[in-house]
């Protein structure tokens, strides 16, 4: 743009900054509580491999895309994307990508809210020494009475929501910045105690093992695509936070290198979180491939039985709400700031009306974990549509909706849009690159074929149309 434009929000401080705001909203329940449990699904190294590859050949140029997207438009998220269509004589429907990635996030917030609010939980529980000598099938119960609390479910949920809208009603430098400057570290030491913890355990090399020495026979097609997916979800892709965060970026830092950056430090939390958490469940004869309750059942186990389990415990669940809260802060941002280009709304006010309509939608999850678990659209309507959305209850179908359909959609359409529709001229000046660069010309064709294509695949794939037998790969 001839004009340079300006947030009115504010911006950070620095580029550090937006790279701890940014892997700040990156790394979070997906790296310490999903990557560990579906890698270990998914038998380990050989997913981890194909992981790494989808991040460096899908994650970081989409990305880039939408940190270039912010920072030209300066704006909320389908404001930004309406300003630089316009400025490449596109039509301004493709704001739709901004609102896509506005509501997908929104839905995220919704029942992220809720396990934030369980983790936050386990850290009193854990504190309280409630798992040390306690029987397996116990901690486990401890699990399903928390699940089927709707009250204690609603108080955690509640807590993560307001501390959130606290944070973020103060603004861009004296809200997120200086809680993700404080937090950061934290998590990252805390991290690294836990890794150290691991090596004593005398498992320390089978958690290595596991996670670093490729079996590709034990890798699945689906296995691939569960790669993809979380490619796109453990870097918050798509969901407005990254074109948000890209409205405050400064000028003149590169957004490739800082990109990268924010990847790197991503993928780093998740591999370390492998290296804390399998070695302990190793070390305790527990199955890597226990799913979604590896952290809150099977760890827990773990803690019980092994000396400083507790403190090792509390450290690990603080360690978990400080990621997951510095992610919820990003996610509830994109539409605060909305809120106030839109209607003038001040910002502690449009937290306030976000966070409430968030909790409002959460409270939709916390109910289908316990009595509307198996309220299903078919149940409700009596119909019989085969969609797998109609046959889950609300937690199921928000979260499938949101990162299995939502975000790949979402991520698809930034591809074309950054490499079809603007022009290159800018999308170069915007990157710091010149056209004819070897890197820009990588940037370019990868958001031109690549991504999208393995990006519809993952798609097609969600909506139960399956593409893999066609190019070889079986189930
Ligand atoms: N990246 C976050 C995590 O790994 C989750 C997230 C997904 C955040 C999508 C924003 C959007 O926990």
């Amino acid at each position: 743009m001839s004009e340079k434009r300006v947030s009115i929000h504010g911006q950070w401080s620095s580029r550090w900054a937006f790279i701890l705001a940014a892997t700040g909203s990156a790394v979070g329940l997906g790296n310490i509580w999903k990557f560990p449990y579906i890698a270990g699904e998914n038998g380990g190294s050989a997913f981890v491999l194909i992981y790494l590859f989808f991040i460096a050949l899908v994650g970081i140029p989409v990305l880039m895309g939408e940190v270039l997207i912010g920072r030209r438009g300066r704006l909320s998220p389908a404001a930004s994307v309406s300003a630089v269509a316009f400025e490449a004589g596109a039509s301004s429907l493709w704001a739709g990508i901004g609102w896509l990635g506005l509501t997908a996030g929104f839905l995220v917030l919704s029942f992220y809210a809720v396990i934030a609010g369980w983790a936050l939980s386990y850290v009193f529980v854990t504190a309280k020494g409630s798992f040390s000598g306690t029987s397996p099938e116990a901690i486990g119960d401890i699990f399903s009475a928390l699940q089927s609390s709707p009250l204690q479910l609603i108080f955690w949920q509640s807590l993560v929501i307001g501390v959130t809208v606290f944070v973020v009603a103060r603004g861009v430098q004296k809200g997120l910045e200086k809680t993700v400057t404080l937090l950061m570290p934290g998590m990252f030491v805390l991290l690294l105690v836990m890794v150290g913890y691991a090596m004593t355990t005398g498992s320390f090399m089978q958690g290595v093992e596991f996670l670093f020495t490729p079996d590709f026979s034990k890798l699945t097609g689906s296995g691939i695509l569960e790669a993809l997916g979380h490619a796109c979800f453990t870097l918050s892709l798509a969901s407005g936070v990254m074109i948000m965060y890209g409205a405050y970026l400064p000028d003149g830092v590169s957004i490739a290198r800082t990109s990268i950056v924010v990847a790197f430090i991503d993928t780093l939390v998740a591999l370390l979180a492998g290296l804390a958490i399998f070695p302990i469940v190793f070390a305790n004869g527990i199955a890597p491939g226990e799913g979604p309750g590896l952290i809150f059942v099977s760890l827990p186990i773990a803690f019980g039985q092994m000396p400083f389990g507790t403190l090792i415990g509390t450290l690990f669940f603080v360690m978990l709400v400080f990621a997951a809260f510095t992610t919820s802060i990003s996610l509830i941002e994109a539409l605060v700031a909305l809120m106030v280009e839109k209607r003038g709304i001040s910002r502690p006010r449009s937290a306030l009306i976000a966070g409430f309509a968030v909790w409002f939608v959460g409270l939709g999850t916390v109910m289908s974990l316990g009595v509307w678990e198996k309220v299903t659209f078919n149940s409700l309507t009596g119909l019989n549509w085969e969609f797998v959305l109609f046959n889950q209850n609300f937690f199921d179908a928000t979260a499938f909706l949101a990162t299995n359909l939502m975000l790949p959609l979402g991520a698809f359409l930034l591809a074309i849009f950054c490499a079809w529709v603007l022009r290159d001229q800018d999308t170069a000046q915007e990157l710091g690159m010149s056209e004819s660069n070897l890197a820009y010309k990588g940037w370019h064709w990868t958001m031109r074929v690549l991504a999208p294509i393995l990006i519809v695949i993952v798609l097609l794939h969600a909506v139960g149309l399956d593409v893999l037998p066609l190019i070889g790969l079986g189930h």
